[in-house]
């Protein structure tokens, strides 16, 4: 079958790289992709919020797998826009209604969801203007650090954790009153803060049955020790080995099934990717958030993992036979480091010549780079990810940095303590 493939990230790299060992995979189009996907398959440059031009593009090409890697187009509607056209009924898409796609379009959606259903998460307060006092007194009954998030998209910098009450109270005026994130923060999600170790947990659905994926942890802050400011994830060790049997019975049982029932319940079409954000509470785990999608740098990670055939599963989950594959997981451990240009996640140069990332002993996934038909150039913040298989997370990070070290480019820059949180627990 042709498969169209929507993203231009190490995760749509790592998807791509997938798709295209498929037998099932006739052509790969990937919009816009990356020069990593261009050697995979063909780029091909749409916007992938415009529906309409995407619609054109997948009848004259004849399309019958859109796989999309980011939210926006899943927040956007990209489903509900195929339903409701006659001519693009046919074309199997890997995507949650825009219903569905609320799990991560909007925070309060997400929680209201979760309380409905009895899935273990935080104790919250959805805040607007009408009953911000009532938010300042919710605030007051909570112990510190507080946790604010904005309800809808902010591009993952709509979440800010304020250790005293006052600053708490501070900033949820000025995210209501004065829209410090825009229209995301016109609606506030207070939360009790959880204290425990995260972990994402990743499933396939067709809207009934479910596969659960390899888990990962990923690595946000920009500095080792996890200190300094937010990235989009500089890192990503899968699987994670403290999610042992036990804790994974809790996850399926308390949060998997309950989310597709719940799903079920509000007649909520979802054929695609959850991904659960958890929080292990001394063995006991919690929802921290839900995307929509698969997780970046996460999937550069757990796919390498993956021995089915991706394409079928896909096809499977979109076409609602998710019943009839299976998943096949390769048990050694993947590590992913993340390569990010100086400066970054503030200002950052682009267009730095870089060498040596061809072939190593690691898969290279390309994140932000760019050709200019002679030289590949960085031209992102995260440049790179590079991944790993081992029998440990040592010798699986040991061929990730080695890796990371020959690959040149001006200002360079990774976490080299990528999974050293994790040693102890192999
Ligand atoms: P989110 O965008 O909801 O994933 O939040 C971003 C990050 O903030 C999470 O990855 C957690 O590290 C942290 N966080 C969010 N909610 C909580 C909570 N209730 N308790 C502790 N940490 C949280
Ligand atoms: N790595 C976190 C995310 O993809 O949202």
């Amino acid at each position: 079958m042709n498969i169209l493939l929507l993203g231009s990230g190490g995760r749509e790299h790592a998807f791509a790289y997938k798709l295209a060992q498929s037998k099932k995979t006739e052509t790969l189009y990937i919009a816009p992709g990356n020069p990593g996907t261009a050697q995979l398959g063909i780029n091909i440059a749409l916007d992938i919020t415009n529906f309409e031009n995407l619609a054109a593009f997948c009848l004259e090409k004849k399309i019958e797998l859109l796989v999309v890697g980011p939210e926006a187009p899943l927040v956007k509607g990209i489903y509900d826009y195929f339903q409701s056209k006659e001519e693009l009924k046919s074309i199997l898409l890997v995507a949650p209604s825009f219903k569905g796609a609320q799990l991560e379009g909007s925070k309060d959606f997400a929680k209201q969801f979760m309380q409905e259903h009895n899935i273990p998460t935080a104790k919250y307060k959805t805040i607007t203007k009408e009953n911000l006092e009532e938010g300042l007194a919710f605030l007051e009954s909570l112990p510190a650090p507080y946790v604010l998030k904005a309800d809808g998209l902010a591009a993952g910098k709509g979440v800010v954790i304020p250790d005293t009450l006052e600053e708490a109270k501070n900033i949820l005026q000025e995210m209501i009153l004065e829209s410090k994130f825009g229209e995301a923060s016109q609606k506030v999600v207070i939360e009790e803060f959880m204290r425990g170790i995260e972990l994402s947990v990743f499933v396939l659905t067709d809207g009934k049955e479910y596969l659960i994926l390899p888990t990962a942890k990923d690595y946000k802050r920009i500095g080792e020790g996890d200190t300094g400011l937010n990235t989009g994830g500089m890192g990503a060790v899968s699987p994670v080995p403290f999610a042992d049997e036990v804790f994974m019975q809790k996850v399926e049982q308390r949060i998997v099934i309950p989310t597709i029932q719940g799903l079920q319940k509000e007649n909520i079409e979802y054929q695609g990717f959850i991904f659960i954000g958890l929080m292990n509470v001394q063995g006991n785990p919690f929802v921290v958030e839900y995307n929509v999608r698969m997780g970046d740098p996460e999937t550069e990670a757990v796919f390498p993992r993956i021995e089915s055939d991706l394409a079928e599963l896909l096809y499977a989950a979109a076409s609602k036979q998710l019943k009839s594959v299976e998943l096949k997981v390769n048990p050694q451990f993947a590590t992913t480091v993340v390569l990010v240009s100086g400066g970054y996640p503030e200002d950052f140069k682009k267009g730095m010549k870089i060498e040596n990332a061809e072939a190593s002993e690691s898969l290279v996934f390309h994140a932000g780079t760019a050709s200019n038909g002679e030289d590949l150039l960085t031209s992102g913040g995260r440049v790179f990810a590079v991944t790993s298989l081992g029998n440990s997370i040592k010798e699986a990070l040991a061929k990730s940095f080695k890796t990371a070290e020959n690959i040149r480019y001006e200002g360079k820059y990774y976490r080299k303590d990528i999974g050293k949180d994790l040693l102890n627990y192999e």
